[in-house]
């Protein structure tokens, strides 16, 4: 399938897919302390979701058995919320979610520190927000696909991280997943040329240590190689004539 580029009322169910998912990170945040389980922290997302009229379009997805990705320390993206996996004073937790909203999909990943965290785990996870901005910074017409791809692996390497190769951000649009794949890293080829109306996922997913990762035997937690941190910090972003627009995102809610 090519790259599609959205009509006004396509942008305005994403944005309003966006408002329910960024509320329903928010209510999953103000939830995290030590002793909570990825499992509880599930079900807020959830239950947040469908109470503002949205779907949790992980859930079932190829499978997926729950509505929110919960990875902890050394898992990437992908881990599979438990009961018996309870947050412990400076943990690192990375949040990845998909609402649907009358067929349009937002999707967005925060990482955050459970209580106290260590000054090494705090600047990894300032660095991995500002990763995501330099790559927003690309996002204008005429630019490539690549050019956020470099602006985004610049900051992570300058700052000594890993960027994850094996998995990239995407397009997005009534498929959580469309053309084109968003690497988190420099390609030969640069890329499509970027237009007005094309949505996509800018997510980088940074390591402390090595860029390699390794695919876990449940079929779906990514965990770093070297057993070090990670940390993910993802938005759905729309392209347009001037500067882009952030759709996972509401109003008195922090990006
Ligand atoms: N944001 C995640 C991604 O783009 C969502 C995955 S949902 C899952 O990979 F169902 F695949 F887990
Ligand atoms: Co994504």
């Amino acid at each position: 399938m090519k790259i599609t580029l959205k009509s006004r009322g396509e942008i305005s169910l994403m944005a309003e897919a966006g408002r329910i998912l960024a509320t329903a990170h928010e209510e999953m945040r103000k939830a995290i302390r030590p002793g909570i389980s990825t499992y509880e922290l599930d079900q807020i997302g959830e239950k947040t979701m469908r109470s503002m009229g949205g779907n949790p379009a992980c859930l079932g997805y190829e499978g997926y058995p729950a509505a929110v990705c919960i990875s902890v320390n050394d898992e990437v993206v992908h881990g599979i919320p438990k009961k018996e996996r309870i947050l412990a004073e400076g943990d690192v937790v990375s949040l990845d979610t998909v609402v649907e909203y009358q067929g349009y999909h937002c999707d967005s990943a925060r990482s955050y520190g459970v209580g106290q965290i260590s000054p090494e785990a705090e600047r990894l996870l300032r660095v991995t927000k500002e990763s995501f901005f330099e790559g927003l910074k690309m996002c204008i017409p005429g630019n490539h696909i690549g050019d956020i791809s470099r602006a985004v692996f610049d900051c992570v390497t300058r700052n000594g991280y890993g960027s994850v190769r094996a998995l990239t951000g995407h397009g997005i649009g009534t498929s959580m997943h469309e053309e084109p794949n968003v690497p988190n890293f420099p390609t030969f080829f640069k890329g499509p040329k970027l237009k007005p109306g094309m949505v996509i996922c800018i997510e980088p997913m940074n390591n402390l240590g090595t860029y390699d990762v390794n695919f876990s035997d449940d079929g779906w937690t990514v965990t770093t190689a070297d057993g070090e941190i990670s940390a993910h910090y993802e938005n759905t972003v729309l392209i347009t004539k001037n500067s882009p627009v952030i759709l996972s995102r509401a109003d008195g809610i922090e990006l």
